[in-house]
């Protein structure tokens, strides 16, 4: 009997002590956390996600081997990559897929002319923003449409980029008559070629295409604020992003660029 008592007041002392193990923390402290900008300054370089289709924000310049990617956007991130001490590999995506390849951590960041919504704020964590345009439905030079607002195209084929604050104004307008393109690029060709009949799109875009082939705007909705966008619980990143993009206001360097691709002086 004593026995018994013995092997039972040994069990429950090791459960006890296994118990209590789990429940008080422990003294020994863990390794600090490696932020997402440690990570990239220890790489040596940034993982930017972005929609090269995108004139003259983000786009292909084929005239360099290999074709290299130009743009506003790209001129900042560079700014940020400068700033970090870090080169900049980008990840050519589709537009529609940038936020869950940010969210995940397949690239550190994004920047792709992408407006601020609340809705994307869910999944990632905003900069301050960086410019604000217009949105505007473009037809060819030839057409006879006329609308004066977004409902009014219902019945026409309008095509709009998948992913986009654009596809979600048509959905709101109760468009049901759009079709969408992946790319821009395949968009902007369809409606130059006349398969669809207008384009839903950034009107800085519209311009950049109306200087080579002959499209017109017929409507201009309202106007959206872009941002670069990381993950969030990564406050350090975003800090240095935000910096350098208020920094560039202060320095001039956000003018000149305005300037330099989208033809704005600002006085
Ligand atoms: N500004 C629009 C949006 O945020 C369209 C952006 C498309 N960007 C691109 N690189 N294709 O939804």
């Amino acid at each position: 009997m004593k026995r018994e008592f013995a092997v039972v007041g040994m069990v429950a002392c090791i459960a006890v002590g296994v118990l209590g193990g789990w429940f008080i923390p422990s003294p020994i402290p863990g390794a600090p956390r490696a932020s997402l900008l440690d990570i990239i300054q220890n790489r040596g370089y940034i993982i930017i996600g972005t929609s090269a289709d995108y004139e003259p924000f983000e786009y292909m310049n084929t005239s360099t081997i290999p074709a290299t990617i130009v743009g506003f956007d790209v001129d900042m991130c560079n700014w940020i990559a400068d700033k970090l001490g870090v080169a900049i590999q980008w990840s050519d995506r589709n537009f529609g897929g940038l936020i869950a390849a940010c969210a995940v951590g397949k690239v550190d960041m994004v920047a792709a002319a992408m407006t601020y919504t609340v809705n994307r704020s869910s999944f990632l964590a905003a900069s301050v923003t960086y410019i604000t345009v217009g949105q505007a439905v473009i037809v060819r030079n030839d057409s006879v449409l006329t609308i004066t607002s977004l409902a009014d195209l219902e019945g026409t084929n309008v095509g709009v980029q998948s992913g986009t604050t654009l596809l979600q104004q048509l959905i709101n307008a109760s468009v049901t008559t759009y079709t969408e393109f992946i790319t821009v690029d395949a968009m902007m060709l369809a409606l130059i070629g006349g398969s669809i009949a207008a384009a839903y799109i950034d009107e800085p875009v519209f311009l950049a295409w109306s200087k080579t082939y002959p499209l017109k705007m017929i409507l201009q909705t309202g106007t959206e604020d872009f941002a670069l966008w990381t993950r969030y619980g990564e406050p350090e990143l975003l800090y240095e992003i935000n910096n350098v993009i208020l920094d560039s206001f202060l320095d001039g360097r956000m003018y000149d660029n305005l300037e330099k691709w989208l033809n704005i002086t600002v006085t």
